[in-house]
C-alpha cells in the first residue's frame, strides 16, 4: 500500500481530508492513516481508519503508542468523527456525540497524560464554537489537530536542539523505550535529542534499552536510528548497570508520559530501575518532556494512574508462549521516577534543573 503525501517512514499518523487536502492518499479519503508500530520492524504495514471505534482499539492495542502520537491520533479522531456528521442539521446535536467520542478516547489509555491534553483542547472547541454549521465545525476542529500537531513537531525539534547541547562529543547514551519520531509527529523527544547531537555532527554511540515487554527500543528505537544511520547497539533492560560500568557512560534520555507539578515523571516500565542505576553511577539522567506532557493538576507520584496491561505481554512474544502457559504475570506499563533521580527536564523552552515545582511553574508564565 502506498503512502500518504507527506508520510515520512517516522510518521506514524496521517489525517487524510479531501476537503482540505491537507494530505493525499491514492486510494482513500477522509480517514486517519496509521503506521501500524505492532508490526514494525518486520513489516511495514499502514492501516486506514474511519471511524472513532476503530481509533480507540487501534490506541488500546498499541498500533499507535507514545504519549504525543496518542494525542494526536485522538484530535484526528474527534475531527473524523465530525465529519462524518456533516449531513446532521442539528449542531447541538453534533456537539453532544463529539462529546461522547471524545469520553470514549480518553478511556483508551490511562496514564499518558497528552491524550487527555488533546481532547481537552478539542473539547474547548467543541464547548465554545460560535460557528453555526457542521461544516464550519469540522474545519475548526480540522484547524485545531493540524495545530496539535505542528506544535508537536515544532516541540521536539526544539527539544533536540535544547537537549543536543547537553551532549559532549563522543558520548555515549543510554535511552529507554521509543521517543522517536513513531511516538510523536515526526521527529522525537528523547530520541529527537539524540537525533539533533547526531546532526549536529557529533560522535555518539547509543546503548538502546531493548524496552521489554513490548520491546519498544529493540522493534521501533533500533528501526529509526538504523534509518538515521546512528551508531547503536540494543541491550537487554537488566543489562544497563554492567554497561554504566563497563562503557563509559555519559548520560541517559529517555521521554515520559506525565510529569507531576513536583517532577515525578511516569514513564514506560524500567525507566526507574534505570534512573536508580544512574544515580549509583554518577550518570546524568534527563527526561525529554514536551509542556503538554506536565500535569499540573497533580503534586505526587502516586496520583498518577498507571496501567496494567495483559500478562500475556510477558509470557508471550511474537505469540509465541515464553514460559509455562499456566503461569501468572503482572504487567505495569509504566513507572514513576522521583524527582530527586531526574539531573533535568529537557523542555521546548529550555533544560529545567531543580527546584522543580518552582521552575517547571515558571515554564507556563514565562513567555
Ligand atoms: O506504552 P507506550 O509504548 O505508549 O509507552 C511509550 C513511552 O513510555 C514513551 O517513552 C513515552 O510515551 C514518551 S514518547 C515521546
Amino acid at each position: 500500500m502506498k503512502t500518504a503525501q507527506n508520510f515520512n517512514s517516522y510518521q506514524s499518523v496521517c489525517y487524510v481530508s479531501s476537503q482540505q487536502k491537507i494530505n493525499t492518499h491514492e486510494n482513500d479519503s477522509d480517514c486517519l492513516i496509521l503506521l501500524d508500530q505492532t508490526k514494525l520492524p518486520f513489516e511495514v504495514e499502514y492501516v486506514s481508519l474511519y471511524d472513532v471505534d476503530s481509533i480507540c482499539e487501534a490506541i488500546t492495542k498499541m498500533v499507535v503508542r507514545g504519549a504525543p502520537a496518542i494525542g494526536i491520533a485522538a484530535a484526528y479522531a474527534v475531527t473524523l468523527d465530525c465529519q462524518r456528521l456533516l449531513e446532521t442539521t442539528d449542531l447541538n446535536l453534533i456537539k453532544e456525540k463529539l462529546r461522547f467520542s471524545s469520553a470514549k478516547l480518553r478511556k483508551t489509555r490511562p496514564t499518558a497524560v497528552n491524550l487527555m491534553w488533546a481532547l481537552d483542547r478539542m473539547n474547548k472547541i467543541i464547548n465554545s464554537s460560535k460557528k453555526e454549521t457542521a461544516q464550519e465545525l469540522y474545519l475548526e476542529l480540522l484547524l485545531e489537530a493540524k495545530n496539535i500537531f505542528e506544535e508537536d513537531l515544532e516541540t521536539n525539534k526544539a527539544i533536540g536542539k535544547f537537549g543536543a547541547e547537553l551532549v559532549p562529543e563522543g558520548a555515549s547514551i543510554i535511552h529507554h523505550c521509543n521517543t522517536g519520531g513513531l511516538a510523536t509527529s515526526g521527529y522525537g523527544t528523547a530520541l529527537g535529542i539524540i537525533r539533533s547531537a547526531f546532526e549536529s555532527g557529533k560522535q555518539i554511540q547509543v546503548y538502546l534499552d531493548e524496552t521489554r515487554p513490548r520491546l519498544q527500543g529493540s522493534f521501533l528505537s533500533a528501526w529509526e536510528l538504523e534509518q538515521l544511520g546512528i551508531p547503536y547497539a540494543v541491550i537487554v533492560d537488566s543489562a544497563s548497570g554492567f554497561v554504566m560500568k563497563t562503557k563509559g557512560i555519559d548520560m541517559c534520555f529517555v521521554g515520559c508520559d506525565r510529569v507531576t507539578s513536583s517532577g515525578y515523571v511516569a514513564n514506560k516500565i524500567g525507566t526507574y530501575n534505570l534512573a536508580i542505576i544512574a544515580k549509583a553511577h554518577n550518570v546524568p539522567f534527563y527526561v525529554a518532556a514536551p509542556l503538554s506532557t506536565i500535569d499540573r493538576s497533580i503534586k505526587l507520584g502516586q496520583e498518577i494512574e498507571i496501567e496494567y496491561r495483559s500478562g500475556e505481554e510477558i509470557s508471550k512474544v511474537g505469540g509465541k508462549w515464553m514460559t509455562l502457559d499456566s503461569v501468572t504475570c503482572l504487567n505495569p506499563a509504566f513507572d514513576v521516577t522521583p524527582p530527586e533521580l531526574i539531573t533535568g527536564f529537557v523542555t521546548e523552552k529550555g533544560v529545567v534543573y531543580p527546584p522543580y515545582e518552582d521552575n517547571l511553574r515558571a515554564l507556563f508564565h514565562n513567555n
